[in-house]
């Protein structure tokens, strides 16, 4: 992969010489790999969509995913995955962005651009007119990202958590507690 000569002389980083394309299955495994470098460094802990290899493999294979990919000198160093979502008793169709992602040492050369045009244009000509993404809130890079991309009114949304297992574990001390004592021990 040429990384080296990847700024120009003003400091400013020069477009990669890439193709924006569909993802095709001889693809699964770089994406895949691609993937664990960007998403499992974040050690994001999400409970709706995870990083594996069945996922790269459910959105090729979907009928209403889109999957395309950047490739650089015959690697695959960029890629989005994202699905059209349509609801009962709605007319409108929304497309979601869920996977964006592309070579760190890349970065910032434009790759995502294209590949967020690419999909959002499949999607728009498949009638979609709201595009949806969304990321943790912590990850400005993204937030910087897609609010250049145009996107905004961000919408708060928290996950609260219970450690179920500790609490199953201290009402079963406490009701244990509770035998003793019935029982006149302590
Ligand atoms: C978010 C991500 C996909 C952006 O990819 P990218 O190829 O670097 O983006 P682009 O080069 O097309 O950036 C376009 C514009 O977005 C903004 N931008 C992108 N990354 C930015 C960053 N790290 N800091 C500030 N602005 C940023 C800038 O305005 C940039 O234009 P500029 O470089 O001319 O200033 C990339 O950082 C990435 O892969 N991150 C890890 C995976 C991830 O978090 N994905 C998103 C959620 S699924």
């Amino acid at each position: 992969m040429k990384t080296q000569d990847n700024e120009d002389p003003a400091g400013k980083r020069k477009r990669p010489d890439i193709e924006i394309r569909e993802m095709e299955i001889e693809d699964l495994a770089a994406v895949f790999n691609l993937g664990e470098k960007l998403f499992q460094a974040r050690e994001v802990p999400n409970l709706y969509r995870t990083w594996d290899e069945y996922e790269v493999v459910d959105f090729f294979g979907s009928d209403t995913s889109y999957a395309y990919v950047a490739e650089m000198d015959g690697d695959i160093v960029g890629f989005t995955l994202g699905y059209i979502v349509t609801k009962r008793n709605s007319a409108w169709k929304y497309g979601y962005l869920v996977w964006l992602g592309v070579e760190p040492e890349l970065q910032r050369t434009g790759i995502a651009t294209r590949l967020y045009k690419e999909i959002r244009d499949a999607m728009l000509e498949e009638g979609v007119r709201i595009v949806f993404v969304d990321t943790e809130a912590d990850n400005t890079d993204a937030l910087d990202f897609f609010t250049r991309m145009g996107f905004g009114k961000p919408e708060e949304h928290l996950y609260l958590s219970l450690n179920v297992d500790d609490k199953l574990r201290e009402s079963r001390l406490k009701n244990g507690n509770n035998r003793h004592r019935k029982n006149g021990r302590h």
